[in-house]
């Protein structure tokens, strides 16, 4: 059975079920495959053992499982790069923003990881001789930080249509934080329909800061944040598509969650990222990114400024 099979074909599933599942943006056995029994049990609103049992038969019929070190391989080399336009920051992500991934950008106010987003939103278009992937973006703008004038400047540092690239950019305004989640998993229809290469999410955390605040509500606010984060690795795994959110570290120690060191949202955040980018100001308006805990890349900074052009080396 491949992936475009319908929903309804899965042992388990009747036509109800289906169409409640594809209202909510799970409309391939893949997207079921990899989601939690408790997500599934609510989406559907059938019983957990149910939701157990359809979940096991799509694994079953997509052969999921134990996996061996060559299919591993096989997997890995349809990942790719998308580059971010300095070459030192290139090289300190060998080679730039990796598909089938969750990038973490974080740092403090200013620290310029809306421009990396944005940055990556135009260059993810570009073609694949020139680092790009040749494909469209999603960007899920949680502060109303997404200025389409700043992209266009930075298309045309490119030498690109800056109509067409912002053409190929979806946004989506989230208002709270339930709101954000729904994008994330409706993201899923875009990309069954355009050539999607890469999903931002600026700011993963802010909306959850907001809606969760007391100290009471944090064992909430981390659940909600665990389940979008999962629906983004989804994304990331089932669509060979780049994750890139940002996330502020707060510069205040009295704060609720704050540690300066820290991004916030804690360790699940953490965890579920491949890649973690620390962003701080410099001297001289120069910007450091500093990549922390890769799972085979070495740890290492790199120097870069913003100009109108965009992100370059200095
Ligand atoms: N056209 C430009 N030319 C030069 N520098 C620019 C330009 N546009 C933005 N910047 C720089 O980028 C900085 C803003 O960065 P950015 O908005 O990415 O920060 P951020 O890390 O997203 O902050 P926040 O946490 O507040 O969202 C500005 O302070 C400015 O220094
Ligand atoms: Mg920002």
């Amino acid at each position: 059975m491949s992936e475009d099979e319908e929903l309804e074909d899965l042992s388990g599933v009747g036509s109800k079920t289906a169409e409640k599942l594809r209202d909510a943006g799970y409309d391939s056995i893949m997207s079921i495959a990899t989601m939690s029994a408790a997500d599934l049990s609510e989406v559907a609103d059938i019983g957990n053992k149910t939701a157990q049992k359809i979940i096991k038969n799509a694994r079953d019929e997509l052969n999921l499982g134990f996996q061996k070190g060559t299919d591993k391989m096989e997997e890995r080399e349809n990942m790719s790069k998308i580059t971010l336009g300095s070459d030192n920051f290139d090289e300190l992500l060998d080679g730039g923003i990796e598909t089938q991934a969750i990038t973490e950008v974080y740092g403090e106010y200013g620290s310029a990881k809306t421009q990396c987003a944005l940055q990556a939103a135009v260059n993810v278009q570009m073609p694949k001789e020139e680092g790009g992937l040749d494909k469209g973006v999603i960007f899920i703008d949680t502060e109303d930080t997404f200025i389409p004038e700043r992209a266009k400047q930075m298309a045309e540092a490119n030498d690109m249509d800056p109509e067409e690239v912002l053409d190929n950019i979806y946004v989506a305004r989230a208002f709270n934080s339930d709101h954000q989640i729904l994008l994330a998993e409706k993201a899923q229809e875009i990309m069954e329909e355009n050539e999607i290469g890469l999903v931002v999410v600026d700011s993963l955390t802010a909306q959850f800061r907001s809606d969760y605040v007391g100290r009471g509500e944090l064992a909430e606010r981390q659940q909600k944040l665990n389940k979008h984060i999962h629906t983004l690795q989804r994304l990331a795994s089932a669509h060979n598509v780049a994750v890139l959110v940002t996330n502020q570290v707060l510069s205040n120690p009295g704060q609720l969650f704050g540690d300066p060191t820290n991004a916030s949202g804690g360790h699940i955040v953490g965890h579920a990222s491949s890649f973690r980018l620390y962003l701080r100001k410099s001297k001289k308006d120069k910007r450091i990114a500093r990549l922390v805990d890769c799972p085979y890349l070495p740890e290492g900074e790199a120097v870069f400024k913003v100009k109108n052009e965009g992100i370059v080396d200095p």
